[in-house]
């Protein structure tokens, strides 16, 4: 049983990375774009399938960052019932919970300017350093 838990504690684990990263990939996708853009015109079928992919991860974003917090309340709860609380854990959480309501505020507002897109990018950044020494 134990085995069975530490298991899947592991894998909700990734799972939340999994959904981290592609919330990560809003900033990934649309850099690229800018910096390869004559690049990526060259060919229309790619620019097209581009164009798909960078559409799908924005209009998508919101969702996976709702999905990582999900999985991380799961893996939380097996996690804290097998091995009790972490104190790394514990701060990674913190800062995905505050990331996912700077997200929320910023899809509510329509002006959202560009100190709170620093603060959300920042936290992005903070937030994979704590699931680093995390997860070292
Ligand atoms: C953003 C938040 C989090 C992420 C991305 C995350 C991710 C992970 C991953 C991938 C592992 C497996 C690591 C490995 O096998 O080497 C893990 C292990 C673990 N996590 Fe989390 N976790 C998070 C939050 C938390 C929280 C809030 C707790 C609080 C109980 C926690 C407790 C643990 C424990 C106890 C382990 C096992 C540690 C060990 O094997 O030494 N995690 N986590
Ligand atoms: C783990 C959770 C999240 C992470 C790591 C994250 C990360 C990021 C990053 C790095 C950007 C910058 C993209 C760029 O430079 O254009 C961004 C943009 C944005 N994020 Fe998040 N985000 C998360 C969750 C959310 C959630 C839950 C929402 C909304 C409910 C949200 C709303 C936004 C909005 C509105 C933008 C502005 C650009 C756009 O519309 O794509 N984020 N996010």
């Amino acid at each position: 049983m134990l085995d069975f838990l530490e298991d899947l504690g592991e894998l909700l684990g990734y799972t939340i990375i999994f959904f981290y990263s592609l919330t990560v990939l809003n900033y990934i996708v649309k850099f690229l774009n800018k910096k390869f853009k004559t690049q990526i015109r060259k060919n229309k079928s790619f620019a097209d399938n581009y164009q798909k992919m960078m559409r799908f991860v924005v209009k998508n974003h919101r969702y996976f960052g709702f999905f990582a917090v999900f999985f991380l309340l799961v893996h939380f709860s097996v996690q804290f019932l097998t091995y009790g609380l972490s104190i790394t854990g514990l701060i990674a959480a913190s800062l995905m919970i505050l990331q996912v309501i700077l997200g929320i505020y910023g899809q509510k507002k329509k002006k959202r300017g560009k100190v709170w897109l620093m603060i959300h990018r920042s936290v992005a950044v903070l937030l994979l350093i704590a699931i680093a020494i995390h997860i070292e």
